[in-house]
């Protein structure tokens, strides 16, 4: 098999489709959803496979669908997109600006809910010679919901058993034309801290009469930073970030209590509990110490570091250089964002690829998250053919037992 040959008709054939494809992003990308609401988008992702009679199972995970392609039989590989969007007014100068406001996808999940879909026609299109299963996995609420692991409770990745996974994310630091990846750990464990600091209330003007949690609060801030810089080995990324503080509401009154949020980050499980438990203790008693108490509770869901196996990397890798050419793949270093793809990794080996989405010539320049973040769209039949190359070349693979997958690495 000439892989440069047969990749180079799978990008030709996926650009046969962008029009439906930039299509299916745009009416997303109109209507964002938050994590769990995405009753919409569902909706169009399963009128799509409709169209293209997919059958698949929903609901899984309260709004998301698995879709399966092949004839039941073979090895299974699943191909992973996610479909929430974020909290954000959106300001980017484009037609199809999100109709909610205060809601936009600003994380490229309608890109890559869309790309997922156009692999959805290419496979299908062979479904007759498919040597196995394609599962597509659209999953809700990625942005801190865990959707990939309710995904998981929910058995999107058996009967058939997934042997393999593959994820796509939009990368606006990288070029469109290019992706990006590596071996091991790719993104962070990450979750959220929240701290209230409980004193007594009373006159400012009587300080002595009163305990006051905002000097505390202050004394708490400061000494969390002493976490990274004096107790975790210089060469392991960590992060404590103490993000939000709120508490009084009067100049000249002490408030009872201070609250505060932040994030804390580790590529490691282990280096995020060592964290979550110092955080606990020094929180507490730098609290005991200024005559307040504290209470350090860890909301919402702690997400695994994302762990790519070495082998699917090499995998995507040829494929990218057969594709898009030899310099177009990237070795990147690890970030400390956050991705629930985790969950998956946890479970099977896999890959999560960065997918060059950045064009200065048309302002495609703005990091995810950002109210004027915005992808450059020749990117999307770059992400569906390589979806679909990725299938491929796995089921070919894992059928004929040819493949040397190094299992996935633990942490
Ligand atoms: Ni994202």
């Amino acid at each position: 098999m000439n892989t440069a040959v047969e990749l180079n008709g799978l990008l030709a054939e996926a650009r046969s489709h962008a029009e439906w494809i930039v299509g299916i992003r745009r009416t997303i990308h109109e209507h964002p959803e938050l994590g769990y609401e995405e009753k919409q988008t569902s909706a169009t992702i399963r009128a799509r496979l409709d169209e293209l009679g997919i059958p698949y199972r929903w609901p899984v995970a309260e709004t998301g669908v698995v879709a399966t392609i092949g004839r039941g039989e073979g090895p299974c590989v699943a191909l992973r997109a996610d479909i929430d969007a974020l909290p954000i007014h959106e300001e980017a100068d484009v037609p199809f600006r999100s109709r909610t406001p205060g809601k936009m996808h600003a994380c490229g999940h309608d890109c890559h809910t869309a790309m997922l879909l156009g692999a959805a026609k290419m496979l299908k299109a062979r479904e007759n010679s498919l040597p196995g299963v394609v599962k597509l996995l659209f999953q809700p609420a990625e942005e801190g919901g865990a959707g990939g692991s309710k995904m998981c409770d929910e058995g999107a990745l058996e009967g058939p058993d997934v042997q393999r996974i593959f994820g796509l994310h939009v990368w606006p630091q990288l070029k469109t034309g290019t992706i990006g990846s590596r071996a091991g750990t790719f993104l962070a464990s990450a979750g959220s801290l929240a701290i209230v600091v409980r004193g007594q209330g009373g006159h400012a003007a009587k300080p002595n009469m009163a305990i006051d949690p905002v000097t505390s609060a202050a004394k708490i801030i400061v000494e969390l930073q002493t976490i990274v810089s004096r107790e975790v080995d210089p060469l392991e990324p960590a992060v404590i970030s103490v993000t939000t503080i709120h508490g009084g509401e009067a100049y000249n009154v002490i408030p009872p209590e201070v609250r505060l949020t932040g994030t804390i980050r580790s590529l490691t499980m282990s280096g995020m509990e060592f964290l979550q438990r110092r955080v606990k203790e020094l929180v507490e008693q730098t609290a005991a110490a200024n005559r307040c108490s504290a209470e350090v509770t860890f909301p919402g869901h702690d997400y695994p570091p994302t762990v790519n196996d070495a082998y699917c990397w090499e995998v995507a890798q040829e494929l990218g250089r057969a594709a898009l050419g030899d310099d177009a793949v990237m070795q990147l270093p690890p970030t400390m964002g956050g991705e629930d793809f985790a969950y998956y990794t946890n479970r099977v080996p896999g890959v999560f690829v960065a997918l060059g989405v950045q064009n200065e010539a048309i302002g495609a320049v703005y990091g995810v998250h950002h109210p004027k973040f915005k992808v450059d769209e020749a990117a999307l039949p770059i992400g569906a053919a390589l979806h679909t190359a990725f299938a491929l070349r796995s089921l070919a693979e894992l059928g004929t037992g040819a493949a040397q997958t190094a299992g996935t690495v633990k942490v």
